[in-house]
């Protein structure tokens, strides 16, 4: 359904038509507005704007609701398993059972990397930054399948994103081995996309290695939690990139290198490192003070969304995650999710995170979560590329299979100087 609104510019009635989505917001179409009036419009961040129509992911950030193509996340965090969120995400309806089959079993047929990657891997220090390893890896990969970069053909579209889904695990365990100075594990594909996962990292040759269920259970959940959320830097970086029509592997890459900034997916590791800093919960008060002084950069990581203006719905699941799992490593006390807990509670009473709706949001309990698994924080960043690599690639797709879709070009307000004349050096005092 859409109707139409009035803007005046300069006296001049200029009637835009609104469009109304399934659910949430309208939006003025304003894709006409500078033929009509020669001016852009104005919005840094991207606050008010929408980038595209998607049918992928919903977000209600006032009431804290986040649904994978209409699905709330809590009920597939309870009762789904990750690859089934990926199904879901990639055509849009959950599997019958013979289709989840056929989906696992073509997943686990491309979870091996060729061999000339670990090649790859030797040219890296062993010290550097697994993220900076993954956005090179990834984008390597499309030097590695020249049979699927043309995106114009269906079938390679989607033989690349099987490749991008199965090969992650992969990847990521490589970087995490090569960073220990550890054997690379290969897959073992009868075991299910995360129990092979975490094989990958925590096994050695030397050693039999039995994956513990209830781990492999709460990282596959952690995996539904950050498979997609909508337009959010890293998707619409891949968008972006995908608008010129560069290869899928091209554009996952520019998406790792995006989401490992500390305001993205880097919070994980910095909300981390917060605690630690804190220490102990008689600290907590300093650092609220910090986060609350105008002067000091310092942020309570962990803490805030630019969409979420509530309680972040994968924050809750994220906590329970984080109980269950150290009570099965039988971690009784964890100083870290001590801090987490009370830092939580004074936040959420005090007037000035209360006023300013900001609630925690998944990175506040991951990095716990993932540090107790026996991941370093270095890795965390990287998980959450694992999981993301299904949700770009979703919106991806959506938009390349979008006959109106175009080049991604914004506009700009100039505020540099107007056009001057060049003075050569001897003449410039
Ligand atoms: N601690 C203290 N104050 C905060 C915090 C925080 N974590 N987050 C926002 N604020 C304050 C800002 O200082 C600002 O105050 P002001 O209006 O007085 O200037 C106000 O709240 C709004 O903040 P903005 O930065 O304008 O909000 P924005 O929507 O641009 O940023 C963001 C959202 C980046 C997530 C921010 O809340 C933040 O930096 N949080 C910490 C990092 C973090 O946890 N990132 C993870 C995001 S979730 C994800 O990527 C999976």
């Amino acid at each position: 359904m859409s109707s139409n609104t009035t803007l005046t510019v300069d006296n001049k009635a200029v009637e835009l038509a609104v469009k109304e989505g399934a659910i949430g917001p309208s939006v003025i179409d304003i894709s006409k507005l500078y033929a009509q009036t020669g001016m852009f419009t104005y919005d840094p961040g991207f606050t008010s704007t929408a980038s595209c129509e998607s049918k992928i992911t919903y977000i209600d950030g006032d009431k804290g609701v986040l649904l994978y193509r209409g699905y709330p996340i809590d009920q597939l965090a309870e009762h789904g398993d990750f690859l089934e969120t990926c199904y879901l995400l990639l055509y849009g309806e959950l599997p019958t059972a013979a289709q989840k089959a056929d989906f696992d079993y073509r997943v686990t047929r491309h979870t091996m990397v060729h061999d000339q990657m670990n090649r790859f891997f030797t040219g890296f220090r062993r010290d550097a930054h697994p993220m900076a390893i993954m956005v090179a890896c990834v984008g390597a990969l499309s030097a590695f399948y020249h049979d699927s970069t043309d995106i114009s053909d269906p079938q390679q579209r989607m033989i690349a994103s099987m490749r991008m889904i199965a090969k992650m695990p992969t990847l990521a365990a490589m970087a995490y081995k090569y960073s220990i100075g550890q054997p690379f594990v290969y897959p073992q594909n009868d075991l299910d996309y995360t129990s092979n996962f975490l094989r990958m990292c925590f096994a050695v040759p030397c050693e039999d290695y039995k994956v513990n269920p209830v781990l492999a259970r709460a990282l596959d959940r952690i995996f539904i939690l950050h498979a997609d959320h909508e337009q959010n830097a890293s998707t619409s970086t891949v968008r972006l990139a995908g608008s010129s029509g560069a290869n899928p592997f091209a554009c996952i890459a520019a998406g790792i290198a995006c989401l490992w900034g500390p305001a993205h997916g880097g919070a994980n590791e910095a909300a981390l490192k917060m605690l630690e800093e804190i220490g102990t919960p008689d600290r907590i008060p300093e650092f609220i003070a910090r986060a609350k002084d105008k002067n000091d950069p310092f942020r309570l990581m962990g803490f805030g969304h630019r969409v979420y203006k509530n309680y972040d719905p994968r924050a809750r699941i994220m906590q329970k995650t984080t109980h269950e799992v150290l009570s099965e490593l039988g971690i009784k006390d964890d100083p870290l999710l001590d801090v987490a807990m009370e830092l939580e509670q004074i936040a959420l009473k005090d007037e000035y995170f209360i006023e300013k709706k900001l609630y925690p949001n998944i990175d506040f309990y991951s990095g716990i979560t993932l540090k107790a698994m026996g991941f370093p924080t270095s890795m965390f960043t990287v998980l959450f590329a694992l999981a993301r690599t299904v949700g770009w690639i979703a919106q991806w797709s959506e938009m390349i299979e979008d006959p109106s879709q175009r080049i991604g070009r914004p506009r700009q307000l100039y505020t540099g100087p107007a056009e001057r004349d060049y003075v050569t050096v001897a003449q410039r005092g």
